[in-house]
């Protein structure tokens, strides 16, 4: 079968090769012919420090071709979104079924195959915040691909969001998104909130805790600038009491199941919308994962497999 394999120090970071072997799934898994794809920011990382041939890809959505020998999970013939630990940008892959959720008809293909990174890792740190009604919440780079899918959850439990992005073409669908307002830099954001959400790292990192509330929350989610942040005990003045924390999806692996199928049901009712800055075929891979570098991805970036 096809599936991208990483290519380091090749032209493009992947190759689309022809002649991968077939999944060979353990009793829980369920073999799915995988249609979309989409890109997460991490990957970038992991293809640079994984060897020539390994095979990356988290984010899927499909149909189930062989079901789980164990019985759990959906028959064949079932449209899922699922969340792998790897090798999801392939023809076919084998998805552990507490890793699969089943769309409901007519729930888009492509909109699903964003859910699993992004929209679980969205999902989990807005609920970090706890009860958000009537509370503040300020999303950093709020135009990316978790930091569109946290602004809609953080809305509907009720919270005032702000949004912070560098994209001043995304501030109308922000808005559409539940956001109260949106700024270009987090110190242009007016008082202080219970709960951040920092996806970008760096100065973004000092400047949440300039906005934080006392008693509040940072929660770090990403570090896509890489220089660090400097803080000091003193930089809490005014924010006392204040807790920085870091949050990993991965650490989090037995909400999975729960979480996936919350997404698809808010996907499926119109509730979630997923923002698709880049949509193409697969073969169009390095292209996809070049936008993704320079930072030029609205939301997320789907490849569909022809
Ligand atoms: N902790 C976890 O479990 C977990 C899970 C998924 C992702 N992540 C991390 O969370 C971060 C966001 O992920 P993502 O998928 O949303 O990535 P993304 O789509 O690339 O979004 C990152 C956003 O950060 C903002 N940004 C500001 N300055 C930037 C710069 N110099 N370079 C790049 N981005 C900059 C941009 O927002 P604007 O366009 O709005 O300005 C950009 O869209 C990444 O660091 C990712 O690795 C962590």
């Amino acid at each position: 079968m096809r599936a991208l394999v990483n290519t380091p120090g090749g032209p493009g970071r992947v190759n689309l090769a022809r002649d991968v072997p077939e999944p060979m799934p353990v009793p829980n898994e369920a073999v799915v012919a995988v249609e979309a794809v989409s890109l997460n920011r991490g990957e970038l990382a992991l293809l640079a420090a994984r060897p020539a041939g390994w095979r990356p890809g988290q984010d899927i959505a499909g149909t189930v071709v062989t079901a789980a020998t164990d019985g759990s999970g959906p028959p064949a013939g079932t449209r899922i979104a699922g969340l792998t630990a790897g090798a999801g940008w392939s023809e076919r892959v084998a998805v552990p079924t507490h890793q699969l959720a089943v769309l409901p008809a007519g729930t888009d293909l492509v909109a699903a195959a964003t859910l699993g990174i992004a929209g679980r890792t969205a999902l989990r740190t807005v609920a970090l915040g706890g009860n958000l009604l009537g509370r503040r919440v300020l999303v950093t780079g709020a135009a990316g691909g978790v930091g569109r899918f946290q602004t809609q959850p953080a809305a509907l439990a009720g919270a005032e969001v702000v949004a912070v992005t560098r994209r001043m073409g995304s501030v109308k669908a922000l808005l559409d998104a539940g956001a109260a307002a949106v700024v270009a830099h987090a110190a242009d954001a007016e008082g202080l909130f219970d709960l951040v959400l920092d996806g970008v790292g760096g100065r973004s990192l000092s400047s949440a805790v300039a906005k934080v509330a006392p008693g509040g929350t940072v929660l770090l989610v990403g570090a896509s600038v890489p220089e660090p942040a400097q803080l000091t005990l003193l930089d809490f003045l005014g924010h006392e009491n204040a807790m920085v924390r870091s949050y990993f999806s991965y650490a989090q692996p037995e909400t999975t199941d729960r979480d996936l199928t919350a997404l698809v049901r808010l996907l499926a009712d119109g509730r979630l919308t997923p923002h698709i800055g880049f949509r193409a075929p697969w073969t169009s891979a390095n292209e996809a994962l070049a936008a993704l570098a320079e930072g030029e991805v609205d939301g997320k970036a789907v490849l569909t497999v022809e």
